[in-house]
């Protein structure tokens, strides 16, 4: 299936029907999936829960923060070796780019945003868990000031995230409900 695809050379109506390969599709949707939680954990539950809950609010953050680091850097290995399908022939050079320049940004920030929360939580004087459970290693002494400095940066990647979201969420939304081509399905399931 893959050969027949190939064959029919890149660009061009029946490119669109070769999909990302299911890996691809699995990694994309469980970091959707986890990166939807860890927004919940950071600004939603916080202002819902009572102050009382906050400490097991910020365990979940960390354990869920780092599980997204291990799933990115195994996502870009497998990026690496894999690449995408070719982009639809009629689409103009800079949405073409945009979107390129989109992705691998998303692939950079959920790299260094994890980094960044890692760092913040060691000055803080708290050890983060990898999926809840592995503790990992300190990156950076005990230091508030410096923690806090951290923290915003962290929070600044967060905001840039949120932008690449949205930015990202809108190019799907044209392809589905403008374009209607078949940039949707490479991604979905099934
Ligand atoms: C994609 C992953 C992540 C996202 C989207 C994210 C998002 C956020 C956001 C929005 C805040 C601000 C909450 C507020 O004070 O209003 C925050 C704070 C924080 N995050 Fe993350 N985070 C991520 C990963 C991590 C990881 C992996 C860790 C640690 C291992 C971490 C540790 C922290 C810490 C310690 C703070 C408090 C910073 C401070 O107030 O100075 N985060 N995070
Ligand atoms: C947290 C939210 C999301 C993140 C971090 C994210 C991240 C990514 C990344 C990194 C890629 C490029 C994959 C690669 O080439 O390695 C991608 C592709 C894609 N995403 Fe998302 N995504 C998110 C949400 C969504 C949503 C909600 C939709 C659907 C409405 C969607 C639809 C797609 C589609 C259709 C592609 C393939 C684009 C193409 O073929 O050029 N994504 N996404």
């Amino acid at each position: 299936m893959g050969m027949s695809a190939e064959a029919h050379g890149a660009g061009g109506a029946a490119a669109l029907d070769q999909p990302y390969d299911g890996v691809s599709r699995t990694f994309h949707w469980l970091v959707v999936a986890l990166v939807l939680m860890q927004i919940t954990l950071a600004l939603v539950l916080p202002s819902l829960l009572p102050k009382s809950a906050e400490d097991s609010i910020t365990a979940w953050h960390l354990g869920t923060g780092s599980t997204i680091l291990l799933v990115m850097l195994l996502r870009l290995g497998w990026r690496l070796a894999h690449p995408m399908p070719p982009a639809p022939s009629d689409l103009s050079a800079g949405l073409r780019i945009l979107a390129r320049t989109t992705h691998w940004a998303f692939y950079l920030v959920l790299i260094v945003l994890p980094l960044l929360g890692w760092m913040a939580a060691n000055a803080y004087g708290a050890t983060p868990r990898l999926l809840g459970l592995i503790p990992l290693p300190r990156l950076v002494a005990p230091d508030q000031a410096f923690g806090e400095a951290i923290g915003v940066v962290h929070k600044t990647f967060a905001t840039v995230l949120l932008g690449l979201i949205v930015m990202h969420v809108s190019g799907a939304l044209y392809h589905a409900f403008v374009k209607r081509d078949g940039v949707i399905r490479r991604m979905i399931p099934g």
